[in-house]
């Protein structure tokens, strides 16, 4: 009898939980939205949510196989979204109507400190509010002098990779392209970021860089949290459970606070993040808290590390691949250091570097590292075509997706778009781009506030390693990156392994 009622419980709380799973899956039906058969649990993602595929190849294939919609139905596990797959929409609920879209969906609700502090998470007009006391920070010219920041981390980096590698000797080597950018990342960050100087690879055990790495959401243990605390967010705060630990959230916001103070005391001027948020603080209306001020240092552990990491990969990888235009853009870091007369790379050099721009830009294309970005919406709205002709009434609460990757993956757009081919941004074709088929920084005023930040790292970076090194294939290098990649970004699960060949 007992076995009996126990086997009608577990029967009952399974059907009440696959019930549950299931419930939204009639949304696109009501609505008359276009839509693919949804699974209980993962929707429209099975191959992401199982690690069977990247979310951009994951959703460039949804874009595929959904593109002759203007418009169309995803369930993100069991979340509905209403995907744009038109660049004129996009730009409507973009830009145009923007505000009936000004914010992102909130994928966690958690009330832990500093995540809903962080300008990516902010809503309304304390957004507004923070975009305007941050935009400062990130011009060109607070870019310029944070970049003599940056060139003492490339110098360690490559530093070790002389020393650490006998490269010195002139024989060729072969590199983890990840472990090396994440750590050059890491000591980026610690400096332009939170004003400390660490050499992770003079000593990779540092504190700076063990805390930062079990804070980055994208992968490991933080990656199951993140996706429990998204799938089910009630029972994720009913537990009191908490994304980062406290104790490591801590270590950060006193890293930044205490340096404010020392610096406010002895009258302390560094180019980094902490000395102009300090300056934005003091001109802003708003009394923005330490914890408001700390959350925007802290977002470039999500914003930054991986990104720009993953970058510097994709590209090199691009470069390994394609001979010819590596040693174009060999020539053209030549001319730049030769231009340079001995001094350090800067910022105003970096910009003159136009077919460093055009490979980075296509990397950025066809390695989108942003799969999607997403808006929700805050007023009723009625999207209507060119002609004025209603396509589909917005509600209060609807969640919209923009399908970034695949629309960089759409040959209407990009003609044979498997091919890197940097020519696509050159001065006589980038003309020829259709308005809002490019996002990787995404798109109208909730767009990237960081890529002046992130370019500048990435093709310094490039710079200095192509100066001294030529990138080969080695023998582990990924075959098939597209298909061999999980999670949100394009890294092989072996390893992100090529040579490098000193230059003479
Ligand atoms: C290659 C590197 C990067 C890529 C591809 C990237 C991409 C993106 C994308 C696609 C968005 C969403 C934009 C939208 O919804 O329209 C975004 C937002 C954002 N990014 Fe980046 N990002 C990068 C680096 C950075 C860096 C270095 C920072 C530094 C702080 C940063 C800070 C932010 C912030 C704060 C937002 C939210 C802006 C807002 O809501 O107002 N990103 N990024």
């Amino acid at each position: 009898m007992a076995v009996l009622e126990i086997c009608l419980a577990l029967l009952g709380i399974g059907l009440l939980i696959y019930k549950w799973s299931t419930s939204t899956f009639k949304t696109f039906e009501e609505r008359g939205l276009p839509f693919e058969k949804p699974y209980p649990f993962v929707g429209n993602m099975a191959g992401s949510a199982l690690q069977k595929a990247s979310f951009q190849k994951q959703l460039s294939e949804f874009y595929d196989r959904t593109r002759q919609h203007k418009i169309v139905g995803l369930f993100n596990l069991r979340t509905p979204m209403i995907q744009l797959n038109d660049p004129d929409m996009i730009k409507k609920v973009c830009v145009k109507d923007f505000d009936y879209f000004p914010n992102h969906q909130l994928f966690i609700t958690t009330k832990e400190r500093l995540i809903n502090d962080m300008l990516s998470v902010m809503r309304d007009q304390r957004w507004k509010h923070m975009r305007n006391t941050l935009t400062p920070v990130f011009t060109a010219a607070k870019m310029r002098n944070m970049f003599t920041l940056m060139n003492d981390s490339f110098a360690e980096c490559l530093q070790h990779l002389d020393t650490a590698s006998g490269a010195a000797s002139g024989k060729s080597f072969e590199v983890d392209m990840k472990v090396l950018c994440n750590k050059l990342s890491n000591d980026v960050i610690a400096t332009t970021a939170f004003g400390l100087k660490v050499n992770s690879f003079d000593n990779p055990n540092n504190e700076f860089y063990e805390i930062g790495q079990s804070l980055v959401f994208s992968r490991g243990f933080q990656f199951l949290k993140f996706m429990f605390a998204s799938l089910v967010p009630k029972i994720f705060t009913m537990f009191k459970l908490t994304i980062f630990e406290a104790n490591k959230v801590d270590y950060f916001v006193r890293l930044v606070v205490e340096a404010i103070k020392y610096r406010e005391q002895h009258n302390i001027h560094r180019p980094d993040m902490i000395q102009l948020l300090m300056e934005s603080k003091k001109e802003s209306q708003d009394n923005w808290s330490d914890d408001e001020i700390v959350a925007q240092c802290f977002i470039f552990f999500f914003a930054a590390f991986e990104n720009n990491s993953n970058l510097v990969c994709t590209t090199a990888y691009e470069l390994l691949h394609n001979p010819d235009i590596q040693e174009r853009l060999y020539e053209e870091v030549k001319e730049t250091h030769e231009a340079l007369k001995g001094e350090s790379l800067n910022y105003d050099a970096v910009q003159k570097m136009e077919y460093m721009d055009m490979i980075i830009s296509e990397s950025l294309r066809k390695w989108t590292l942003a799969a999607a970005t997403d808006r929700h919406c805050s007023k009723d709205y009625t999207l209507t075509d060119e002609d004025g002709n209603k396509v589909f009434d917005f509600k209060v609460g609807d969640r919209i997706n923009i399908p970034i990757s695949g629309l960089h993956m759409d040959d209407k757009y990009f003609p044979d778009p498997k091919k890197f081919d940097p020519e696509r941004f050159s001065e006589e074709r980038k003309g020829d781009l259709v308005p809002y088929t490019y996002l990787p920084f995404g798109v109208g005023p909730r767009n990237c506030i960081g890529n002046r930040y992130a370019l500048m790292q990435v093709k310094g970076m490039l710079y200095n390693l192509l100066l001294k090194y030529k990138i080969e294939a080695s023998p582990r290098t990924e075959k098939d990156l597209w298909g061999s990649a999980r999670g949100f970004n394009f890294t092989p699960r072996s390893g992100f392994w090529m040579q490098f060949v000193p230059r003479k």
